[in-house]
């Protein structure tokens, strides 16, 4: 039996991941190599939707696929590439757009959140059409299974009913994905605001970034904002801040957050801030030291990346193809 396939893309807007990126989807690619065909792409295409520096997006395209690799991605099982380094997501992508009703895709939520926060240049039709792109990023590999989050659950059905409304028009020609929910994703919180998702569109303080120096690391967490009350418990409505750093020592020590109870019992949310930056700084520590490696001589990684787009390829180029046939080009 051929594994399951699985499909999923980041996007290079950041100069590091973030610890809410790492537990709550990059653990789960890693999980997923053991028993998936799995494809993961850096997807460029997409951060160019909203304004961008070139120097800057071709840096943070490298660093975030070197953080994909020190995260443990294995190129020898999986396919890592970079989204332009293929070219046809942007082919497909055109097809899958003539076929989208203008209204369908005015119904998407995030655009709506998305457009109304883009400044100088205004909203690009490009962030208009983004989750078509983003249907042609699976639809091209055949995936069986796609991972999501509850905001990207609306695209992922769009997704659908484009390879459903391709398939009656022109015959079988895209598996239908289904959204999955891989187990142990964390949703991780704000360390100032626990009572939104931890984001690198809310201010540093909050925001463990995986390539913070440890010292910057240790503090952000001292400086977490805990809740009333001594007993370090887990209680998501009555202590959002201690129960968000429980989940992530939980996530990362591998321990239970009943074990975890135990082990603070009689100790303060002091004990706690202070065991959990060791905690993150032990585990971030190999994974700053890959990725500066990797970044240090970058021909390895590009040789990653070329063997991952020519990996990808294969797989790309006879769905265009079989595409581009059916609809007569
Ligand atoms: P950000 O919110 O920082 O802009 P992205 O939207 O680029 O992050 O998210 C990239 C991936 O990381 C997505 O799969 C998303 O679901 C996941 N993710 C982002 N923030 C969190 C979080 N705080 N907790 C869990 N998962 C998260
Ligand atoms: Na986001």
């Amino acid at each position: 039996m051929p594994l399951p396939r699985v499909l999923s893309g980041i996007q290079p807007t950041a100069d590091s991941f973030h610890l809410g990126n790492y537990l709550g989807a990059l653990k789960q690619w890693v999980a997923l190599q053991d028993d998936h065909d799995a494809f993961y792409c850096v997807v460029d295409l997409h951060a160019i939707t909203v304004e961008q520096d070139p120097a800057t997006l071709r840096r943070r395209t490298l660093v975030s696929a070197a953080q994909l690799l020190a995260l443990g991605v294995d190129p020898d099982r999986s396919a890592l590439f970079v989204q332009s380094h293929v070219p046809e997501h942007a082919q497909l992508g055109w097809v899958l757009q003539c076929m989208t009703g203008f209204g369908e895709a005015s119904r998407m939520t995030q655009f709506k959140d998305k457009s109304q926060r883009q400044g100088t240049t205004g909203t690009s039709v490009g962030l208009f059409t983004y989750p078509v792109l983003q249907a042609a990023d699976i639809l091209l590999y055949q995936a069986q299974r796609v991972p999501v989050g509850e905001d990207q659950r609306q695209h992922l059905e769009l997704t659908r009913d484009l390879a459903t409304r391709f398939n009656n028009r022109f015959g079988p020609t895209f598996t239908l994905p289904e959204a999955y929910i891989p187990p142990g994703a964390a949703k991780v919180l704000d360390l100032q605001m626990p009572d939104k998702k931890m984001s690198k569109s809310l201010p540093p303080a909050g925001c463990v970034n995986l390539l913070d120096d440890p010292k910057v690391t240790a503090k952000k967490i001292r400086s977490a904002v805990t809740d009333t009350g001594r007993e370090v418990v887990a209680d998501p409505a009555g202590k959002p801040g201690v129960t968000n750093l429980l989940t992530i020592h939980a996530a990362l020590s591998g321990q239970t957050v009943p074990q975890l109870e135990e082990h603070f019992a009689g100790r303060g949310y002091g004990d706690l801030k202070k065991e959990l930056a060791e905690v993150v700084t032990d585990a971030l520590a190999p994974v700053q030291a890959r990725t500066a490696e990797l970044l240090a001589d970058t021909a390895e990684l590009e040789r990653v990346l070329a063997a991952g787009a020519a990996r990808a390829r294969e797989v790309a180029a006879p769905t265009l193809a079989a595409v581009y046939d059916r609809v007569g080009f």
